[in-house]
């Protein structure tokens, strides 16, 4: 059951989640949190980091796994989501270094290391929320549009138009876009305790639709939130115009 909840401006939808972030941890201060990379959730990283500056809302004990991490990158890689999570977030708040985890891009065997990353997110719990975007193909972390999914953490295979949508790190070219990352499975997000997805922006409408009010299919892979009891969709009024009724 998804609840779908829009905002008029794509700084509203991220103000209102990144609130909503702030205060379930100011409730729970230990909480397991996966976050996301891309260009939607940059305004909630800043509402974050202003909340955070107030005084309202204090990382300290707070958990995060990373959803993804590009293949063959170190974190040191202006491109890889290490050094994204740092320039948006963990560089202005006071999350213990300890307690924030991503795949190691670098890692040499990326299968162990997906493997070991998915036994560190077991190990501290499980996910109580995981915050997610939504591919223009409707990838939830790099879960790509498939006959099957995997279930777990993995080694996955970017499409062309999701290497294309990250190029701008890498010089604007897709080429320079690593082929693969490691990815949270679609079991690990399904399994957090509440799922909170952000999609702002007209050229999202068609997938939001998609995902929420189509089949749920594994060619969809946001689709499966469908099937998530606690799954909370915030959109901006572009993203939302696909939408038949809410
Ligand atoms: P975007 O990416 O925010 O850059 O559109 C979203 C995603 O791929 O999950």
């Amino acid at each position: 059951m998804i609840q779908t909840v829009i905002h008029s401006t794509a700084r509203g939808a991220a103000d209102a989640v990144a609130l909503f972030l702030a205060e379930c941890i100011q409730e729970a201060p230990g909480l397991v949190l996966a976050l996301p990379t891309g260009r939607t959730p940059v305004p909630m990283y800043r509402a974050l980091v202003r909340l955070h500056r107030q005084g309202r809302v204090d990382f300290s004990n707070a958990t995060t796994f990373n959803l993804d991490e590009f293949v063959g990158l170190p974190p040191e890689h202006p491109g890889s989501y290490h050094a994204f999570m740092k320039r948006h977030l963990f560089a202005h708040v006071n999350l213990d270094p300890a307690r924030t985890h991503l795949p190691c891009g670098d890692a040499p065997r990326p299968k162990q290391e997906a493997a070991r990353y998915g036994a560190a997110i077991a190990a501290a719990g499980g996910l109580d929320i995981a915050v997610l975007g939504i591919g223009a193909n409707g990838h939830i972390g790099f879960n790509e549009p498939a006959d099957a999914l995997p279930a777990g953490t993995n080694v996955v295979t970017l499409c062309r138009g999701s290497r294309l949508g990250n190029a701008a790190a890498f010089g604007g070219r897709a080429s320079q876009v690593p082929r693969q990352a490691i990815s949270m499975g679609v079991g690990t997000i399904l399994s957090a305790r509440h799922v909170l997805l952000l999609a702002t922006g007209a050229d999202k409408a068609g997938i939001v639709a998609r995902a929420l009010q189509g089949p749920v299919t594994t060619r969809v892979p946001a689709s499966l939130l469908q099937l998530h009891p606690r799954a909370v969709v915030v959109l901006d009024r572009a993203a939302a115009r696909g939408l038949t009724s809410y």
